[in-house]
C-alpha cells in the first residue's frame, strides 16, 4: 500500500475509491500544500494525482523524494518540469484521447460565436435589448469561409471534422510533418505556415505548448493573417503573444477572438482581452464535461494504479 496524494480537488468518488481501496489516499488544496501537514503528506507520497494546473517543479519533486508516479488529470504537460523527472526516475502520465470531442465542441462554438458576435448578444439579450432596444452589429456567416488549423493532431482533427461537415467550412491545415492521407480524404488541405496565416477567415491553434510554440503566434503572423481575420486558442495562452493580439485586436487587423486559454490564469481583472467587445473569453473549460472529466480521472487512476503495480502505464509521457 503507497501513499498518494490527489493535488486538488474534483476527482469522482468512485474513481477515488478505486485508488483508496489499494493506497492510502490524502487530497490537498494547493494552500494545504504548504502547510507542515501537507509537505508530510508529499515527504510520503509515491504517487501524485494533480488536478489542474499545479507545476510540477524540481522544488516540489524535492519535497516529495519518494515519488514514481505525476499523473495529470490533463493532456497538457507544459507545467511539468519532464527533465527532472527523468532524472529522479519518475514516471509522468496525461489523458490523452478522452478530451477530443469535448474540447473540439468547445472550439466549434467559439469559431461560431465570434463570428456572430455572440458575447455582445448575450449582454444586449440580458441589457440593453429590453431597456434602449439596441443590438450588436451584423456578425458573419461560417459557411464557405476557410478555417485554418495550426496543429492537426487528435483535437485539431476533431475540429476539422466539425466544422466541415457541421458548418460548410473550407478546412487548410498545417503540420511541420506535412500532409495525411487520413486528413486530405475528408477535403482537408494541407498548405504551409505561411499560406495558413494568409489564407484564413479564421484561424484555430491546437499545439502544445513547449520553449519551441512558446509565443510561436506573435506580431509577424498575426500581422500576416487576412484583415478582418479571427483567432481562436483553445490549446495554450503562452502559444500568442498576448500583447501582440491586443493590438492586433485594437488596430481592428483582426476581427475578434474566442479564447479558452490566456497567459495567466485565472487571468489580471485588467487583462485588455477581457474588456474588448470583440473577443469571447471562456475561463479554461475545453474538457469541462461531466462525461470528459470523468473519463479523463479514470484514466489518469488507470495511469496512476499500474505505475504503482509495476506495470506500463496507459498514457505515458516519460
Ligand atoms: C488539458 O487537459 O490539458 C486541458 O487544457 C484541460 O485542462
Amino acid at each position: 500500500m503507497a501513499q498518494v496524494v490527489v493535488l486538488g480537488t474534483g476527482l469522482p468518488d468512485r474513481v477515488l475509491d478505486e485508488i483508496g481501496v489499494r493506497h492510502t489516499v490524502r487530497t490537498l488544496t494547493r494552500d494545504q500544500l504548504d502547510t507542515a501537514e501537507g509537505r508530510a503528506a508529499l515527504a510520503h507520497a509515491e504517487g501524485v494525482v494533480v488536478i489542474g494546473q499545479e507545476p510540477v517543479t524540481e522544488e516540489f519533486l524535492a519535497a516529495a523524494p519518494k515519488l514514481r508516479v505525476v499523473s495529470l488529470r490533463a493532456v497538457g504537460y507544459d507545467r511539468v518540469d519532464l527533465a527532472a523527472c527523468r532524472r529522479r526516475g519518475v514516471a509522468v502520465c496525461h489523458t490523452p484521447g478522452v478530451l477530443d470531442g469535448a474540447v473540439a465542441d468547445l472550439t466549434a462554438l467559439l469559431v461560431v460565436g465570434i463570428a456572430r458576435r455572440f458575447g455582445e448578444c448575450l449582454d444586449s439579450g440580458r441589457g440593453s435589448w429590453a431597456t434602449t432596444g439596441a443590438r450588436p452589429a451584423l456578425g458573419t456567416d461560417v459557411a464557405g469561409k476557410v478555417l485554418g488549423i495550426l496543429g492537426m493532431g487528435r483535437i485539431g482533427r476533431r475540429v476539422a471534422r466539425t466544422c466541415a461537415a457541421g458548418f460548410g467550412m473550407e478546412i487548410i491545415y498545417h503540420t511541420r510533418s506535412g500532409p495525411t492521407a487520413e486528413d486530405d480524404a475528408f477535403g482537408a488541405s494541407w498548405v504551409t505556415r505561411e499560406e495558413l496565416f494568409a489564407r484564413a477567415d479564421f484561424l484555430t491553434i491546437h499545439l502544445p505548448l513547449t520553449p519551441e510554440t512558446r509565443h510561436s503566434v506573435g506580431e509577424r503572423e498575426l500581422a500576416a493573417m487576412k484583415p478582418g481575420a479571427y483567432l481562436v486558442n483553445t490549446a495554450r495562452g503562452d502559444v500568442v503573444d498576448e500583447r501582440a493580439l491586443v493590438a492586433a485586436l485594437r488596430s481592428g487587423r483582426l476581427a475578434g477572438a474566442g479564447l479558452d486559454v490566456l497567459s495567466t490564469e485565472p487571468p489580471d481583472p485588467d487583462n485588455p482581452l477581457l474588456h474588448l467587445p470583440n473577443v469571447m473569453v471562456t475561463p479554461h473549460v475545453g474538457s469541462a464535461t461531466e462525461e470528459t472529466r470523468y473519463a479523463m480521472a479514470e484514466l489518469a487512476a488507470r495511469n496512476l494504479l499500474n505505475v504503482l503495480a509495476g506495470e506500463e502505464p496507459v498514457a505515458r509521457v516519460v
